[in-house]
C-alpha cells in the first residue's frame, strides 16, 4: 500500500468549470480517481468568466496580490470542495480572466496577454498553496500554459515548505508549447540566465512548455505510443532532442475516461438508455440524432459521426477531401465541432451540397456530443497526430465502431483487425481514409459481425482507476527518492 501523499494539481481547464478539449476531463477526473484511492488533491485553475457550475464556488478568504515587472496583480481565490480529500481552488483575476470569451483566445486570435495570463496561473497557485498551508509532495503540471511553475519554485520558494515538492509535467498536445518573443523574459521578471538553449529559450523565443520539461523532476504523456513519437523529428516539434535526452525521465500513461459520465446504461443526455445485451436503445438515438440534424430517418444508412476541435491535428481537411467520395455511397455524415474558420466552412459547405445525408453543427455542445457518440455506428478520427485521444474511448463504450489513423494513442486503444473493435488505417491520404470508410461498410453490411465488433468494444476497461495507479507509482517513486 503506497503512502499517502498531498498532491497540488495546476491546469489551465477543469471539467465541470471548464473546458475546450481532453485536458479538461483529464484534469476533472485524474484527480477524482487519485483522490478515491486516498490522496489529499488540490487542483488550482483560473476562474474564467464563463466558468460554469458557479454555484459550487465559495470564498476561502484568502487573496493574492502578486509583482511583476509589468506591474501588480491579484484577486480572491475561491473554493469548490468536490469530496472529502478533493478540492477545487479557482484563481480569480479581473484583468485576466474576467470579461473574455473563450479560455486561450477568441475570434480575434490568441490573447496577447497569454504569458501573462498563465504565468500569474503559475506563480498563483504556489502562493495559494502557501497561503492555504498546503505543502505538497507531488506538483502535478499539465502542458505549456503551467510550464513556469517548476522555474518559479526553483528560484522564488527556495527555503520554504513548497521547495521540497517534485514537480511532474504531463504533455498532452507537444504541438502547442507556449512560444513568446525574447522581451516577455523582462516583463515577467525571469532570471536572464535561464535563457540558453539548456533552459526556457527556443530559438530566440521563451518557450513555457520547455521550462517545464527542462525543470520537472519527471516527464509523462499520455500514451505510451506518443511517448515515443515525441522523440523523433517528425513529431517532435523541435524538441524532441530535449525528450530523448530526458527519456529515462519520461514515461506514457494513458488517459482513462470518466466512466459515470461516459457511460450508455446511464447517460441523461439520452433519449434512450443500452447496454451490449440489449441495444434497442441505440437505434432510439440514432433517430434522435437523425432527426436533430432534419436528416431522412427511412432506411438503413450507416451513421458516421465526429465530435472535435477543428483544428489541423484532428485531419478534417482529409476528411472533407475523401467524403464527396464515400457519400456516392448510402451513408450519413454528422458533425459536431469548432475551431479553424476554413474547416468550419468546408463542414458547412459539405453540408449544403448533400443536405440530405449531411448533418453539421459548429459549435461546442456537450449534450450533442453524447448523442453523437451514442447514435452513431461509426466514429471517425483521421487525426494526424493523437497524442491519446478520447472520443475513441468513449465511442467503444457506446458500441459506436470508431475507424482511427494509426498514431499515438489511438493505437494503443483501438484494436484493428478480424476480431478486433475498430477500423485504423496508416497513411494520412484520401485512399487509406476511403479505404477504412469501406472495410466500415462492410462490417455494417454483416450485423453479426457488427453486433462482435460492438460487444468487444463496450466490454473494455477504460475507467481511470489502472492509470491513477500508475500516476501513483510514479508519485511515490519521487517521493522516496
Ligand atoms: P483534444 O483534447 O485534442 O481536443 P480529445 O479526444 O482528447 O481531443 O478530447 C476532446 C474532448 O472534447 C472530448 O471530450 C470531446 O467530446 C470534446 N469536444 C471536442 N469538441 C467538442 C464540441 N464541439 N462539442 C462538445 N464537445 C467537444
Ligand atoms: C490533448 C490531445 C488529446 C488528449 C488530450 C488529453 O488535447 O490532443 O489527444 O487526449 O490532450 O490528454
Amino acid at each position: 500500500m503506497a503512502g499517502l501523499m498531498k498532491i497540488l494539481f495546476i491546469a489551465s481547464e477543469v471539467t465541470p468549470f471548464s473546458k475546450t478539449g481532453g485536458l479538461g476531463d483529464v484534469a476533472g477526473a485524474l484527480p477524482t480517481a487519485l483522490a478515491g484511492l486516498g490522496h489529499d488533491v488540490k487542483i488550482v485553475t483560473p476562474r474564467y468568466q464563463d466558468v460554469r457550475n458557479t454555484g459550487q464556488l465559495l470564498p476561502t478568504g484568502q487573496s493574492l496580490v502578486l509583482r511583476f515587472p509589468f506591474g501588480e496583480t491579484g484577486g480572491p481565490i475561491l473554493s469548490a470542495r468536490l469530496s472529502e480529500r478533493l478540492e477545487v481552488l479557482f484563481l480569480e483575476n479581473e484583468a485576466f480572466y474576467g470579461g473574455r470569451k473563450g479560455l486561450y483566445g477568441d475570434a480575434g486570435g490568441e490573447f496577447a496577454d497569454n504569458p501573462r495570463r498563465f504565468a500569474y496561473l503559475c506563480v498563483g497557485a504556489l502562493q495559494a498553496a502557501q497561503r492555504l498551508r498546503f505543502f505538497p509532495d507531488i506538483i502535478h503540471l499539465h502542458d505549456w500554459q503551467t510550464g513556469l511553475v517548476p522555474v518559479a519554485l526553483r528560484r522564488g520558494f527556495q527555503g520554504t515548505p513548497l521547495a521540497r515538492a517534485k514537480c511532474v509535467f504531463t504533455i498532452h498536445n507537444l504541438a502547442y508549447q507556449g512560444q513568446f518573443p525574447k522581451r516577455t523574459m523582462e516583463d515577467l521578471g525571469l532570471p536572464w540566465d535561464l535563457f540558453t538553449p539548456e533552459g526556457v529559450e527556443f530559438y530566440d523565443h521563451v518557450n513555457f512548455l520547455k521550462a517545464g520539461l527542462v525543470y520537472s523532476e519527471a516527464l509523462t504523456t499520455v500514451s505510451p505510443t506518443y511517448a515515443r513519437e515525441i522523440q523523433t523529428p517528425e513529431q517532435g516539434y523541435g524538441l524532441d532532442g530535449l525528450l530523448r535526452r530526458r527519456s529515462h525521465a519520461l514515461t506514457g500513461i494513458i488517459n482513462g475516461i470518466d466512466a459515470h459520465e461516459w457511460n450508455p446504461r446511464t447517460d441523461s443526455f439520452l433519449p434512450a438508455r443500452y447496454g451490449p445485451e440489449d441495444m434497442t436503445g441505440k437505434a432510439v438515438c440514432k433517430r434522435a440524432l437523425l432527426e436533430h440534424f432534419g436528416l431522412p430517418t427511412e432506411g438503413n444508412a450507416p451513421v458516421f459521426g465526429i465530435v472535435s476541435r477543428l483544428a489541423w491535428q484532428k485531419g478534417v481537411d482529409l476528411l472533407l477531401e475523401t467524403l464527396p467520395a464515400a457519400l456516392q455511397g448510402d451513408l450519413k455524415f454528422v458533425a459536431v465541432g469548432n475551431g479553424d474558420p476554413t474547416l468550419e466552412e468546408g463542414l458547412r459547405a459539405l453540408q449544403a451540397r448533400h443536405p440530405k445525408q449531411v448533418g453539421v453543427h459548429i459549435g461546442f455542445d456537450p449534450a450533442l456530443s453524447h448523442l453523437v457518440e451514442a447514435g452513431s455506428d461509426f466514429f471517425l478520427m483521421p487525426s494526424r497526430y493523437e497524442p491519446c485521444g478520447l472520443n475513441q474511448m468513449y465511442s467503444l463504450r457506446y458500441g459506436t465502431v470508431p475507424i482511427v489513423r494509426a498514431t499515438g494513442g489511438l493505437v494503443d486503444t483501438v484494436e484493428g483487425g478480424l476480431d478486433g473493435n475498430g477500423i485504423l488505417f496508416e497513411a494520412f491520404h484520401r485512399s487509406a481514409l476511403l479505404a477504412a470508410i469501406r472495410r466500415a461498410l462492410s462490417l455494417y453490411a454483416d450485423p453479426a459481425r457488427l453486433g462482435d465488433f460492438q460487444v468487444r468494444g463496450m466490454g473494455k476497461d477504460f475507467s481511470w482507476t489502472a492509470s491513477a495507479r500508475k500516476y501513483e507509482a510514479l508519485f511515490q517513486s519521487l517521493v522516496e527518492e
